[in-house]
């Protein structure tokens, strides 16, 4: 099941698209051991993500998701679309040897960096197929500038899918419409493992990103639950 767009204030997608994140993570809130291992989804819960996949314009991850896990990001157990993936890498990191690379003339693969980033590995991704986009000159990859960009060139929808970095400062700045998490009941543990959202925190309860409950239902053996954004 692919549940409906939440109704969210239309101005704000004047400027960026909708933005769903989506997490499979274990009951103690991790999304991957502390060895980089994240596949934690029932197999009910992934075709309900690859559903949603099917049904976005972009699909888009952190680089460190793409250094540990080198994910495809394509659509698999259903029919459907493959979404334009978007990378968010601003030194471009990214391996000429990922995935997401080695396909990039069969699927659109966006790879966002800054002004930083090495011209050699920026030409050696163009060179693969990669749209390399430059978002600001800053550190990081600029997201309202890449958000921005991406809804110019048509993707009004995205899902993010992680890792915990790319999620809090997505969420932590305001550019996340909803969240939905499938909950595996597993207790994985770990200091130093990834969880949902990670970056800075807030160091107040009522600095909080806060959320309202939407809905859940059970998907095989996880829990996933559906949260919109309380601005
Ligand atoms: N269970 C799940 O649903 C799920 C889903 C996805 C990932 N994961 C797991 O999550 C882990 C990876 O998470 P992660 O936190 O290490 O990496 P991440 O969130 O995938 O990527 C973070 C990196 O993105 C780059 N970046 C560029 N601009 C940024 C910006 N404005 N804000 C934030 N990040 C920016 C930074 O590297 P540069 O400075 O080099 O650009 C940053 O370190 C992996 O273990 C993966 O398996 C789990």
């Amino acid at each position: 099941m692919v549940w409906e767009t939440l109704r969210s204030n239309p101005r704000k997608h004047d400027k960026r698209p909708y933005v769903l994140l989506n997490s499979a993570m274990s009951v103690d809130g991790k999304i991957a051991t502390v060895g980089g291992e994240s596949r934690l989804s029932s197999p009910a819960d992934l075709k309900r993500v690859h559903a949603i996949r099917a049904s976005v314009d972009g699909i888009m991850v952190g680089i460190g998701t793409v250094l540990v896990d080198d994910p495809k990001l394509t659509v698999k157990f259903v029919r459907g679309p493959n979404p334009t993936r978007v990378i968010v890498d601003s030194r471009a990191r990214t391996p000429p040897t990922a995935n997401v690379v080695i396909s990039a003339r069969q699927v659109p693969t966006i790879i966002a960096v800054t002004s930083r980033a090495p011209l050699k590995r920026v030409s050696a991704l163009e060179r693969a197929g990669a749209n390399v986009l430059v978002c600001g000159n800053g550190s990081k990859v600029s997201l309202p500038i890449l958000l921005g960009r991406l809804q110019r060139m048509g993707i009004k929808k995205i899902l993010l899918e992680g890792g915990g970095t790319l999620n809090w400062s997505m969420v932590s700045r305001g550019y996340v419409d909803e969240v939905t998490v499938a909950i595996s009941p597993k207790i994985l543990g770990g200091a130093r493992a990834k969880t949902l959202a990670d970056g800075e925190g807030v160091a107040r309860i009522r600095d909080a990103v806060r959320l309202r409950y939407i809905g859940a239902k059970k998907y095989g053996t996880d829990i996933v639950v559906r949260y919109g954004l309380l601005t």
